[in-house]
């Protein structure tokens, strides 16, 4: 802007005085555009309902940048590879399901003391989207101090994920602590479905933390980015093939998955893999479903009509998605003065050596608490 515009001022003759004032007012336009680029964030309240302790302009004053962080670091990451998105949203829902959206699921465990990474249902979470959690926490906390969750910033990634693979963008509540222990392997499989569940199945169990069918049929819509490993799927087609399954979609599946044991993936939306659209209803529709968890959303007449109703209206999958994402991110959240607020996303603060060690800096020291 100022480089633009300077080489016309000097063509013409003007006064000092004049001259002063054309650089100062290129300059404050130049500064306005930055901050306004800088101080990117999606205050704007929603009108979706919020527990106590969490706010949409939580880091307002102590952070005001960290969802500017999020979207920049994140930009450049599915830039390299846009399947970390899809990895990344179903990091929030194994976390919120499991004890609440607390960031227990991003914690390390032993081999006597295996965390929920080490349930059945986690093993197939992708190990780069932990990383990348770590790594947006490690950007937040040098520009901020120790004032983020590891809580919050998943929520956030999951966000920018759906945003950033053409999905809604939409604002999230903040103020998630991050909780001092993980689950038990037990309570992993107790919450989450896996994906031979029917939809009977999935609406009782969803019911119970007060999820109703639309939730249901919208959370699932997740699957319109992603992959899913043959061993998920592999018993729709072997030795029987699923009857609600199309048969042509299943010979392309059998092609990727030959045996029982193949450890090859197939996408979860066939028709656009990578885009956040209401396409994946579309495969529903056309019985090319990955899961028996999808497939049944359409057989059952109590989810068919929405599943319907999303494949021919992308606005109202949008509208009830950004709706459910916002319920789920709430779910058993930790506030105020519960738990804490973790230097590594990997291990509780009781547990990181560099907080113990008196040398190594802590970001919190820098934090204007
Ligand atoms: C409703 C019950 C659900 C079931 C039974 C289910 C099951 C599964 C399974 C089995 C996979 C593939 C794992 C693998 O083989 O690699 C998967 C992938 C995925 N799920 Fe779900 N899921 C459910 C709900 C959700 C929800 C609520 C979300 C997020 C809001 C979600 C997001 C994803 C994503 C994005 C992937 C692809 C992950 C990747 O590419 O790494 N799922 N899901």
């Amino acid at each position: 802007m100022t480089n633009q515009n300077l080489p016309m001022a000097f063509s013409k003759v003007i006064s000092l005085p004049s001259l002063l004032l054309a650089i100062s007012s290129s300059l404050l336009l130049a500064s306005l555009l930055a901050v306004s680029e800088a101080h990117y964030n999606s205050h704007v309240p929603s009108s979706e309902p919020i527990v106590e302790g969490l706010s949409w302009n939580f880091y307002e004053y102590e952070c005001p940048d960290v969802e500017y962080i999020v979207r920049k670091h994140l930009k450049k990451v599915f830039k390299e590879d846009i399947g970390q998105a899809a990895g990344l949203l179903r990091i929030q829902f194994h976390d919120c399901f499991v004890l609440g959206c607390d960031g227990s699921v991003l914690l390390d465990g032993t081999t006597s003391h295996p965390s929920e990474q080490q349930a059945a249902p986690n093993l197939s979470l992708r190990p780069e989207a932990f990383k990348i959690i770590n790594d947006l926490r490690e950007l937040i906390h040098k520009q901020c101090g120790r004032v983020v969750s590891c809580a919050d910033i998943t929520v956030l990634a999951a966000r920018e994920a759906v945003y950033q693979s053409g999905g809604p963008e939409y604002n999230v509540p903040l103020g998630r602590r991050d909780r001092l222990n993980f689950a038990t392997q037990a309570e992993v499989l107790a919450n989450i479905p896996g994906p031979n569940s029917n939809a009977s199945f999935l609406l009782t169990s969803l019911a119970t933390k007060k999820f109703d069918a639309t939730d249901v049929v919208a959370l699932s819509g997740a699957h319109t980015i992603g992959r899913g490993h043959c061993g998920s799927f592999i018993d729709r087609l072997f030795p029987t093939l699923d009857s609600t399954m199309d048969p042509i979609f299943a010979d392309d599946l059998k092609e990727i998955c030959p045996e029982k044991n193949s450890t090859n993936t197939a996408m979860n939306d066939i028709r656009t893999p990578n885009k956040f659209d209401n396409k994946y209803y579309v495969d529903l529709v056309n019985r090319e479903g990955l899961f028996t968890s999808d497939q049944d959303l359409y057989t059952d007449k109590r989810t068919r009509g929405i599943v319907e109703s999303f494949a021919e209206d992308q606005e109202k999958f949008f509208e009830k998605f950004v709706h459910v994402m916002i319920k789920m991110g709430q779910l058993s959240v930790l506030t105020g003065k519960e738990g804490e607020i973790r230097a590594n996303c990997s291990v509780t603060n009781s547990n990181n050596p560099k907080l113990v060690s008196p040398v190594e800096e802590d970001y919190e020291t820098q934090a204007k608490l």
